[in-house]
């Protein structure tokens, strides 16, 4: 896998330029008995979930029986081969192939000699192959997103693919599109892309076939609804009890308009497998919930690949498989071994009649499908090195065939890393062009988060779960099972002495934030640099979410006392996610770079921005508020209250801002916000002209339903009904990128919660040379321009007419055309 660049033509930045707790408890309770019996307890539990689900405000849990087969739709050679596979398999064996066990990967199923199955190896995470060595640490979904680049976000999930798949992986455990970012407070929001779901759609498609196309499966993860770190599993009370999993409350129309839209990209672009979610949704757990797994995911989007659990996210055997749910990971009951909902129980229930052969057989053929279809019956063998990393060593109860430990997979990754991350870092402020740097006498370099790493470098061990990380060393990527192994790093203050060793420009840093915040804490500087670079940073991890938007380690103190000495400070933050920035209108604080988590080329990346060798063009997948408390609308659910409940019942998260959140939020309220979703400076100017919109001849309403559903749901909803011409032109001086928007407001819809004043419909990043122009065309389907409609359960496309704006940010709308589409 050395030469995907080659293959794929991957140029380089230079090149581009042109049921519930109790539920589970009962089953087990329940074994032994007779099997009617069970069957009566299940679906007594189901009903009483489904009218406690109806009782509550926001949106049900229906029951959506039986679980729909996998009939193989556009991978139907390997569905053939994965038929062929199952009907040579025993009963064991097809139970063996759906629970995890241990093995040397984060999440495994055992190979089976006899058919020369050599098993599955499923690594995390959505940027590394998390555990590995001589691996590369990619900039993180969010720093992805803030490309707004579809050619680098494929280039991302093709590279990290290869290093997967050289690495003897069949599954990588990403991309991320839950959470969305519903909260801003999220602890794992970095790990996917933009709380905006076309933004993310895109993102998971791209990133998705990147990795397919490298040979590893993906699995987009976390369905659904999982919006929130805090009670995402249930706990024990102070007493004993079991207090379930924060159950995310969200209406029909907000789940497929928001939360179920990236995951229909990322379906159409034929993800191998999907991992359902910690939380409840709707009253009924991720794992077990027919409404979204056998009803929303199964049929409505017409998913052909397995759903798998996240680590210790099932709570029953059969009822979550009648449900939907094809395989158990790690396979395991807590961290009791010898205990599974799924494996021995999956037999018995089989033998006893519980559980019909056919969907057992169904949930092999899923498993097995993508498998054929990506050619992992040739595959190479697991890094020798992997049990050690992962602590599970052999023997194991099924074989697993290792190769050479330590392999080098890298392939010169670190370019493309590099390209990403600048790309990725968005300049939001530039008060008389302090940027680029033009070879300054000084610099001065501040912050805890400028230099290298002092606790190591792999954010899994307990040296980072402080609720801030770490205090010394810059943060390239946020902590948990999203992290990676870095195999190097290249410091923000490292790539500085160098890059300013060209020009002969005098360095001095102080990155003791303790220092820099005390009264006579610059006394060491001298001379008072031209410019000073202020580096922040923002934890966060898997298991918890942000306790502040503002970035860690007495930040705004710093930035005040560094501007207060220097009238030419820029800041530069790394972070888990968005930061508010009371500092922003200090006067002396003339520049301002959100760099994200850049990944490995950490200290490279911000120097190609900073020096202008690269011009920025990243723009924000979110919006940066004038204050902390305007991000209140969504909240992550905890209080004192509900820690202490005894209510196994009682955390429940209500989604009552419906679609307004980001955005979405603040055009609806008509709120001021300090820097708007979409927007990115650049060294350079851009405008847009000429905005027509060309109607295709379409059956508009109805949603024609002759077509059999496919992958990504009905085929219709793909139909491109009218497409957006225009032309970019660089006004400017410099090269540059240019990112137009389009913004589509709807005519009115009839529904019970508010729909948002506009949304993002189209976007695209080229490259244009001063006075160069270029025009270009945005697509719009048939889902783009509808609504989902609660009453009739489908997509509408509303009568009366629609306004479409085009322009630089969600605030720099320059164009508009009216489109009526219906009549
Ligand atoms: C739990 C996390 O939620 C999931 O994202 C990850 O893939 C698994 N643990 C395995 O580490």
């Amino acid at each position: 896998m050395k030469f995907l660049s080659t293959l794929f033509g991957y140029k380089g930045w230079q090149g581009e330029q042109h049921a519930t707790m109790s539920l589970s408890r009962q089953i087990l309770l329940t074994a032994g008995r007779s099997p009617k019996m069970l069957l009566v307890t299940l679906w007594s539990s189901l009903l009483a979930l489904t009218a406690q689900s109806v009782a509550q405000d926001y949106g049900t849990s229906p029951p959506v029986y039986p679980s729909p087969p996998g009939t193989g739709i556009g991978w139907e050679a390997a569905f053939a081969q994965a038929q062929a596979f199952v009907s040579n398999l025993t009963l064991e064996e097809k139970t063996q192939l759906v629970t995890g066990i241990e093995g040397p990967c984060v999440g495994n199923i055992g190979g089976i000699p006899r058919v020369g199955f050599d098993g599955l190896c499923l690594q995390d995470g959505p940027l590394a192959i998390r555990q590995a060595t001589y691996a590369s640490v990619f900039p993180a979904g969010l720093t992805a997103a803030a490309s707004w680049d579809r050619y680098l976000i494929f280039f991302r999930g093709l590279f990290l693919g290869a290093e997967f798949k050289d690495k003897g992986s069949h599954v990588a455990l990403g991309p991320v599109v839950g959470p969305l970012g519903r909260s801003a407070y999220g602890g794992r929001g970095w790990e996917g892309f933009s709380p905006d779901p076309y933004l993310t759609g895109i993102a998971a498609e791209e990133t998705i076939r990147g990795m397919q196309q490298s040979g590893v499966q993906a699995c987009l993860k976390h369905y659904i609804g999982n919006e929130q770190e805090t009670q995402r599993n249930p706990r024990l009370s102070p007493s004993g009890t079991t207090i379930e999993a924060v159950s995310s409350n969200i209406d029909d129309r907000t789940m497929h308009e928001l939360y179920l839209w990236p995951f229909a990209n990322g379906v159409r672009a034929g993800t191998a497998s999907i991992m359902c979610s910690y939380n409840r949704v709707n009253g009924s757990y991720g794992c077990q919930n027919s409404k979204t797994l056998n009803g929303l995911l199964k049929t409505e989007l017409g998913f052909q690949g397995y759903v798998m659990s996240d680590w210790q996210a099932t709570h029953a055997g059969v009822p979550a498989i009648k449900a939907g749910l094809d395989m158990d990971m790690p396979g395991s009951i807590g961290s009791s071994r010898d205990t599974s909902f799924f494996g021995g129980n999956v037999t018995h229930a089989v033998q006893n009649g519980t559980l019909d052969q056919d969907r057992l057989d169904d949930m092999v053929k899923r498993i097995m499908t993508p498998y054929f279809y990506l050619h992992q019956n040739e595959y190479p063998p697991i890094d020798g090195t992997e049990p050690t990393l992962n602590s599970d060593h052999p023997p194991y109860q099924h074989p697993f065939t290792l190769g050479a430990s330590n392999v080098d997979v890298r392939s010169g990754h670190g370019q493309l890393i590099r390209d990403i991350a600048a790309a990725g870092t968005v300049l939001l402020k530039n008060t008389n062009d302090v940027l680029p740097l033009t070879t300054p006498k000084t610099l001065g370099v501040f912050g805890n988060d400028a230099g290298d790493l002092v606790n190591g470098q792999y954010f899994l061990t307990s040296a980072f779960q402080t609720p801030f990380g770490y205090e010394y060393g810059t943060l390239p990527v946020a902590g948990g099972s999203g992290a990676g192994r870095l195999s190097y790093l290249v410091s923000p203050l490292e790539a500085l002495k160098a890059r300013a060793a060209l020009d002969g420009t005098l360095v001095q840093y102080i990155l003791n934030n303790d220092l820099v915040t005390q009264p006579s804490g610059l006394g060491a500087i001298m001379p008072v640099p031209e410019v000073c670079l202020v580096f922040l940073k923002s934890w966060a991890a898997e298991g918890s979410d942000r306790r502040s938007l503002e970035a860690d380690w007495d930040s705004t103190a710093v930035v005040s006392s560094v501007a207060a000495f220097c009238n030419n400070t820029v800041v530069i933050t790394h972070s888990a996610g968005l930061n508010v920035m009371p500092w922003a209108n200090n006067p002396n604080v003339t520049g301002i770079l959100a760099a994200h988590l850049p990944g490995q080329e950490s200290g490279n990346s911000i120097v190609d921005i900073l020096y202008g060798a690269v011009n920025p063009s990243g723009k924000l997948p979110y919006t940066i508020a004038l204050n902390e408390s305007d991000y209140r609308f969504s909240d992550i659910t905890n209080s004192t209250k509900l820690l202490r409940t005894e209510d196994p019942n009682a955390w429940q998260s209500n989604f009552t801002e419906g679609l307004l959140i980001d955005y979405r939020h603040f055009d609806y309220y008509n709120k001021s916000v300090l820097y708007e979703f979409g927007f990115g400076l650049s060294y350079t100017t851009f405008d847009v002209s000429d905005l027509s919109v060309d109607k295709h001849n379409a059956t508009i309403n109805p949603l024609p339903e002759d077509l059999p559903i496919a992958p990504g749901g009905n085929p219709s909803l793909w139909q491109i009904l009218c497409t957006a011409n225009f032309t970019v032109a660089n006004t400017g001086n410099v090269t540059g990128a240019a990112v137009p928007q389009l913004y589509l407001s709807f005519p009115s819809v009839p529904s019970s919660i508010p729909t948002p004043r506009n949304v993002l419909r189209g976007f695209d990043k080229l490259w244009l040379a001063p006075d160069e122009s270029q025009t270009v065309s945005f697509s719009l389907t048939r889902r783009d321009l509808s609504y989902w409609n609660v009453k009739k359960q489908e997509w509408v496309i509303p009568g009366g007419t629609f306004v479409m704006s085009l322009g630089f940010s969600s605030r720099d709308l320059r164009l508009k055309q009216h489109l009526d589409v219906v009549g």
